[in-house]
């Protein structure tokens, strides 16, 4: 069976995204399927396996002959729904979320009122805009943040006024939409959640992420060494049932599919969502793939789910 697997991307994540790729093609084919690798460069060409430029219509063409589609973009231009798109057009089917939820959960300013609909807590926050940012006024620790990027590109933790001017270009760097929001003191869990085409949920267990205090999980945590995963998190029972419950309500409130991995701070008064990753990184060091290794799901048999699901 031959899966498209694209990687890459005209964004921030192209690398982490090819990694991700590069983890999946190799994942599917020792469990046999046929893997054609397709890539987006960070000029937004589509390139072959041996980087030849193939152009839009060509990469149709590649996708048209394979049996599905499993596009492994993270961030803008790719994990915004923009590629289920591309799929959905070219009668192909695809591993994960449609456009609809991509494009939700790309954007962490409508992924906050969604999850405040359905009763989730979200960091206190609100929008700006270019012309907007002038008028934020700083009296608390505060985390600034484009509204669509990923792997905390662009984001940066405010402790005093003077890092408000710069943290907001890093910011507008990425988005013409920024969001401001208080800083959440928490522990930082993540729960990956798995939609089966009958509609059951399969969680798996959630994931701890060890945060020196007063820090937060930067791009230089994120990839700069070997951030200390726990797992699963030692959370009570009631803890766990909540964040759980919290993790399914947006997968479902948002539409997603396939494997979704919905970030948490667990404070004092319980879950505040951080935001969902409607294809969270995929190499074998990534949170989804271990915490369904943890389960005794291999990375292959995770594979073959999402493609069968797919199919189904
Ligand atoms: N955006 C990165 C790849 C993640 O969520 O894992
Ligand atoms: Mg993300």
């Amino acid at each position: 069976i031959r899966v498209a697997v694209i990687g890459g991307g005209r964004n921030c994540e192209h690398d982490v995204s090819l990694a991700s790729a590069a983890a999946v093609a190799e994942g599917l084919e020792e469990s046999g399927y046929d893997a054609v690798r397709l890539t987006i460069d960070p000029a937004g060409v589509w390139r072959d396996r041996e980087g030849r430029p193939i152009g839009l219509v060509g990469a149709v063409h590649v996708l048209r002959s394979c049996a599905v589609a499993f596009p492994v973009l993270h961030g803008p231009h790719g994990e915004d729904g923009t590629l289920a798109a591309l799929c959905d057009l070219a009668g192909v089917p695809w591993v994960g979320s449609s456009l609809g939820a991509g494009a939700l959960a790309m954007d962490k300013w409508v992924t906050k009122l969604v999850a405040s609909a359905v009763g989730i807590a979200t960091a206190p926050g609100r929008l700006l805009t270019r012309g907007g940012a002038g008028s934020c006024a700083f009296t608390h620790p505060v985390v600034v943040k484009p509204v669509a990027a990923g792997s905390s590109h662009g984001v940066t933790l405010v402790r005093e006024a003077a890092g408000l001017g710069p943290a907001l270009d890093a910011a507008f760097a990425h988005d013409h939409r920024v969001l401001v929001e208080d800083l959440v003191v928490g522990r930082e869990i993540d729960v990956a959640v798995l939609g089966r085409p009958d509609g059951s949920r399969v969680v798996a267990p959630a994931l701890e992420i060890v945060v020196p205090e007063g820090e937060i999980f930067d791009l230089a945590a994120k990839y700069g060494g070997f951030p200390d995963f726990l797992l699963p998190a030692p959370l009570d029972e009631v803890a766990r049932k909540r964040v759980e419950q919290a993790a399914v309500s947006m997968f479902d409130a948002l539409g997603c599919a396939g494997v979704a991995r919905i970030d948490f701070f667990l404070t004092d008064d319980g879950p505040v969502l951080n935001e969902v990753n409607t294809t969270p990184g995929f190499t074998s060091q990534s949170q989804v793939p271990r915490m369904f290794a943890a389960t005794g799901m291999s990375f292959g048999v995770l594979l073959d789910l999402l493609v069968r699901d797919a199919l189904a």
